[in-house]
């Protein structure tokens, strides 16, 4: 069924014509109460939903409207291990890879956990003989830099948790991240390794993303360049290792079985984090933290499964989000992490989101009823202030905003962590409340303004207000807490794929850019193709004229 259609989204439409033109401020004077109806904890972790432009009864509303959407009998279908990415008839299991107590999952007689742990297993011991410096390179030399080489779900993910965490990360064992087929990035990296102390893992679920094959071609033939006479098979066994679902393409690329870790098709790329995809992060931070990580996505996952809607964090994230997209008209959705370490979490959620998210069919195969994922974008939130922060204030468009901070910092700098969070409390205030003309009045006459000057500066002192937003806050940003965040946003995308009727693991948009490329690259090699367009023909006749391909 198509949602849109539902009496709860007919009553969530109806109930929006009351309260579209309230403001914050007076939600806020309605209930002075409303913090506590509206933020809410997971132990030490808080979500505050107060600054959402909604009232109890929209909360209430919202819920009403995920269970006609079945959310808690999807969420059970998920975790039960259903085939629930139907369109490539795979089950969802990501919960899997952070289940880390000692039964079965998700069932007795569908159990994947053998397999996950007999990797994880491979993951501590590998990781423990690279770290104490066991694990020689072709030379003899001990790895001091690890080169991690994959694209989307094979990159976003360690890459960010490793800058996430880089106030745990191992002091001789520098770990980079290259997704990009412009050697722009791979060639500079290369010139500061030493290619007999440097690890590359290629990442790749498929083993056919052509980003990161040619960059590990690349990688390949420059360790074997400086290698000189050694044994080529050896050599490669000493500085590749694999993670892939493709254990057979890997080992056609040279890397041994046993330098291979397992993933699943069970695990969706931007869900993979959890998986061996996370090697690279492990080896920064070791498997004892890594599995702190698991511990904090696990007990998001216990808190969804449990917890009764109201009350579900990720289920009341995924409806405010839907709120504020179906029913006030918001076209995107800023990140805006007030913490250096998670300077790469937009990108990532970018992924998250906009991957599962970014589909107008439904899972019955009919057009959808309504416009479903913003677009998601975000930096970090004080550089954003001196940068983009004039547009959410008086731009006059409608912009909701997820604020990110950690109470404590990850490197406390006398005098920094104070101002760096009063900044982003200020900004969330001052994007929900504004500054009414009498304010601005007042301020203006406080600095001693002559009346002609304040009725001239008036109007741009004006600020609407009326932005909603979320503040999330972790007690400090350590792998626990960043798992717990994490698996709040995964599943958020969950509840509002559900809502909205996608399939959130599939991801078929993606394919024609791939397929047109191949076509095109004979094209830039010298072979005209006519049936090309004419922007297309043009652009190549172009680039033939001035590059070199
Ligand atoms: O092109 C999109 C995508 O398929 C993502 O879903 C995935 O995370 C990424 O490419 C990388 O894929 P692979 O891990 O197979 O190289």
């Amino acid at each position: 069924m198509d949602i849109t259609h539902s009496p709860e989204w007919q009553a969530l439409l109806a109930h929006r014509e009351q309260v579209k033109h309230r403001h914050l401020r007076d939600f806020f004077a309605a209930d002075p109460e409303r913090f506590s109806h509206l933020a809410l904890r997971h132990n030490d972790f808080l979500a505050d939903f107060s600054k959402q432009r909604v009232s109890q009864e929209t909360v209430a509303l919202l819920v009403a409207l995920a269970r006609a959407a079945e959310v808690e009998s999807w969420r059970d279908r998920l975790f039960a291990g259903e085939a629930i990415n139907f369109s490539e008839h795979r089950a969802v299991l990501h919960p899997a890879l952070r289940f880390l107590g000692p039964g079965p999952f998700p069932t007795a007689t569908d159990n994947v956990m053998p397999q996950v742990r007999q990797v994880r297993q491979h993951m501590r011991d590998f990781s423990e003989r690279v770290r104490s410096g066991l694990w020689r390179g072709f030379s003899g030399e001990a790895i001091r830099n690890v080169v991690n080489l994959g694209i989307g779900g094979s990159d976003l993910g360690p890459k960010m948790a490793a800058k996430a965490l880089s106030a745990y990360e191992h002091p001789g064992l520098h770990v980079h991240f290259v997704s990009n087929l412009d050697g722009a990035q791979l060639a500079p990296l290369l010139e500061t390794l030493d290619p007999r102390s440097t690890l590359f893992i290629v990442a790749s679920k498929t083993f056919t993303t052509q980003e990161t094959l040619r960059n590990a071609q690349t990688a390949r033939e420059w360790l074997l360049a400086s290698a000189g006479e050694e044994n080529r098979e050896a050599v490669i066994a000493r500085h590749f290792v694999g993670v892939t679902a493709a254990t057979e393409e890997a080992g056609r690329f040279g890397i041994p079985q046993e330098n291979l870790f397992a993933m699943w098709d069970w695990v969706g790329g931007r869900y993979s984090l959890w998986s061996a995809v996370g090697l690279a992060l492990v080896l920064t931070i070791g498997m004892t933290q890594f599995e702190r990580l698991l511990t904090g996505a696990q007990a998001m996952d216990k808190h969804f499964l449990e917890t009764p809607l109201e009350r579900n964090l990720p289920v009341l994230m995924g409806l405010l989000g839907i709120w504020n997209t179906n029913f006030l008209g918001a076209e995107t959705l800023a990140i805006l992490p007030y913490n250096e370490s998670l300077r790469a979490l937009p990108a990532y959620l970018q992924q998250l989101e906009m991957e599962s998210n970014g589909k107008t069919i439904s899972r019955t195969g009919s057009p959808l009823g309504c416009q479903p994922n913003p677009i998601v974008w975000g930096e970090i939130g004080i550089n954003g202030q001196h940068a983009f922060f004039q547009l959410l204030h008086q731009g006059g468009w409608l912009i909701p905003s997820d604020f990110i901070i950690s109470a404590t910092s990850d490197y406390p700098l006398p005098g920094h962590n104070g101002p760096l969070l009063a900044n982003c409390l200020a900004q969330s205030a001052a994007l929900a409340f504004g500054r009414t003309e009498g304010e601005a009045r007042a301020d203006l006459e406080g600095e001693g303004r002559q009346e002609a000057e304040i009725q001239a500066l008036l109007p741009y002192k004006v600020f609407a207000g009326n932005q909603p937003s979320t503040t999330l806050v972790l007690p400090r940003l350590d792998p626990y807490h960043l798992g717990l965040l994490l698996a709040l946003y995964e599943h958020k995308v969950f509840v509002q794929g559900v809502v909205w009727g996608i399939n959130s693991f599939d991801q078929w948009g993606v394919e024609l850019g791939k397929k047109l490329a191949r076509r095109l690259q004979p094209a830039l090699e010298g072979h005209p193709d006519d049936s090309l367009d004419a922007s297309t023909r043009g652009l190549i006749a172009y680039c033939r004229r001035y590059g070199q391909l």
